[in-house]
């Protein structure tokens, strides 16, 4: 599935699987981690999207640290390992995940041909600040957006309309990348037009919201939205 899209103005970014790795903090304590590396990884993220889902129905809100902190206890807890201080390092490697390859020179290529930039994500204003400075991806970006600003999780739709009152453009005016197939399907849903980048070839998730588009990464992104490859 692969359609350009039009009219577009701002191109918005999840940024946790989408411009950043996850994995990435694990797969540096392998040595630590050894055979459970991948399984408390993936359990990590798991747990991490689904304390994002269920504190948001409970009305129970805290900010993604804190539950990226409770879903490493809770994976940790899962692969019997009790180590605190194997604990602060993946925390503090969370801060400084690596972003993926291509990441730098799109956002440069869709600067370059006057379009507008941002990450939207679930991310706090702490972990956004730190994971962008330390990819040295800062300048490219006009806007690094956290739902802290309206205290609930993707895929309320109020996440989603930070972008829309930020650019002061409407919806169809703005395309929305996310690597995570449920977000892809919130923000199609709320109105972008959006790309599902679909790194590590999932079904489709069946929820409302259909993606205009499926890439299996970022690279083709700047041609789809009429941007001249650098
Ligand atoms: C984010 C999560 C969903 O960055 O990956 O918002």
């Amino acid at each position: 599935m692969s359609a350009d899209l039009s009219g577009i103005r701002a191109c918005v970014f999840d940024a946790y699987g989408t411009l950043f790795d996850v994995h990435s903090a694990a797969a540096r304590c392998r040595g630590d981690l050894g055979d459970n590396a991948d399984r408390l990884s993936a359990l990590w993220r798991q747990k991490q999207l689904e304390y994002s889902w269920l504190r948001s129905l409970m009305g129970a809100h805290t900010d993604f640290w804190q539950i990226t902190g409770d879903a490493l206890d809770y994976a940790m807890a899962a692969v019997a390992l009790d180590s605190p201080a194997l604990r602060e390092k993946l925390m503090s490697l969370y801060l400084t995940l690596d972003a993926y390859p291509e990441v730098p020179k799109v956002l440069a290529q869709l600067k370059a041909a006057g379009l507008r930039t941002a990450i939207l994500s679930n991310g706090s204003p702490m972990m956004l600040d730190a994971a962008v400075t330390s990819a040295g991806i800062a300048a490219q970006l006009d806007h690094v957006l956290s739902i802290e600003g309206v205290g609930i999780f993707k895929v309320a739709p109020q996440t989603y309309q930070m972008a829309v009152d930020r650019f002061a453009l409407p919806p169809a005016q703005i395309s929305f990348m996310s690597s995570n197939a449920w977000d892809a399907a919130g923000a199609a849903h709320f109105g972008f037009q959006v790309i599902w980048i679909n790194r590590f070839g999932q079904p489709r998730e069946r929820l409302p919201g259909t993606p205009k588009a499926e890439l299996s990464s970022l690279v083709p992104l700047p041609g789809m939205v009429g941007a001249q490859p650098a």
